[in-house]
């Protein structure tokens, strides 16, 4: 597929994925989800990309929202429709990719740009991030997970009052809300964004999967937490990543794993 609103480039097993629409703050229109879609299927699909970094283009934003103009005149199944894809194209899909994603927020990430960001494993603020999910003051609710992934992450009393006052916060607030994994200054975003992908990138690829997939089982209604814990902490023991891994300890040297997930 070619990209007019995403920059993919890979370096060093990360993939890092740029949403470049600038002029208008990197609004989230159908074709950029599309784009963003198909981007992190490919990073899923390949064995050079082992994290997946997302950020926005410019010092401003990294996503401004759903793109308002295309939506402003559709019907309510229009609207649930919007929804449904969006979830099921990007947002889950992120959520639930084998591969982790750190969200590298520079700017604004408002409405979908944040849920977008909570949507990722791992995000990292710059210091002039602002953040919230304003769609309340438009007479919408978030549609792309918000109001289930901001009480999953920052807690219900904390998503009902961002949600309805629709107010921003900034990025110390965002972090003492447990939304901001780490707040940096924006020329040290990249870099501490490509660190904490090499601290997940010396790990089994396997037994990351399997974790992410394990954390999220806690929120899924279909499966129970703990039992999949055991059931996947005991597959873990039929892969040559924990022969590896447990040898590799044994013998005092660095872990050599597959590039398998
Ligand atoms: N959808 C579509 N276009 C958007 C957008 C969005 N979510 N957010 C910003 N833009 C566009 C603006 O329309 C403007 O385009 P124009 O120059 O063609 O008029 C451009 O991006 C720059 O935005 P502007 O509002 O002029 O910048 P600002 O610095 O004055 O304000 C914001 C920045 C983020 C506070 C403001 O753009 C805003 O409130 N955006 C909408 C946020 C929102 O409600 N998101 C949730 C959507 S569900």
């Amino acid at each position: 597929m070619k990209y007019e609103n995403i920059i993919v480039d890979t370096e060093e097993k990360i993939q890092i994925v740029t949403i470049n629409r600038p002029s208008k703050l990197n609004a989230l229109n159908q074709k950029t989800i599309e784009e963003l879609s198909h981007a992190i299927d490919a990073a899923e699909a390949s064995k050079d990309v082992s994290v997946v970094i997302i950020t926005g283009k410019g010092e401003k934003a990294f996503v401004a929202g759903a793109d308002i103009s295309e939506f402003s005149s559709f019907s309510a199944e229009e609207g649930r429709l919007l929804s449904k894809n969006g979830h099921e194209k990007l947002f889950n899909r992120i959520d639930n990719l084998k591969t982790p994603v750190i969200a590298a927020v520079n700017g604004f990430a408002l409405g979908g740009g944040l849920e977008l960001a909570m949507a990722a494993h791992i995000r990292l603020f710059s210091e002039n991030a602002k953040v919230g999910l304003p769609e309340t003051s438009l007479g919408l609710i978030p549609g792309y997970g918000g109001t289930q992934r901001l009480a999953q992450i920052a807690g219900k009393g904390r998503a009902m009052q961002m949600i309805l006052s629709a107010e921003m916060i900034d990025a110390s607030t965002a972090f003492n809300f447990g939304i901001a994994n780490a707040v940096l200054p924006l020329e040290n975003l990249m870099e501490a964004s490509k660190k904490q992908a090499e601290k997940i990138i010396k790990n089994s690829p396997m037994a990351v999967a399997k974790a992410i997939q394990c954390i999220n089982a806690n929120y899924s209604s279909e499966m129970n937490g703990l039992e999949h814990e055991v059931d996947t902490f005991g597959s873990c023991f039929d892969t040559s990543d924990f022969t590896e891994g447990v040898h590799a300890f044994l013998e005092k040297r660095n872990a050599n794993f597959n590039n398998n997930h």
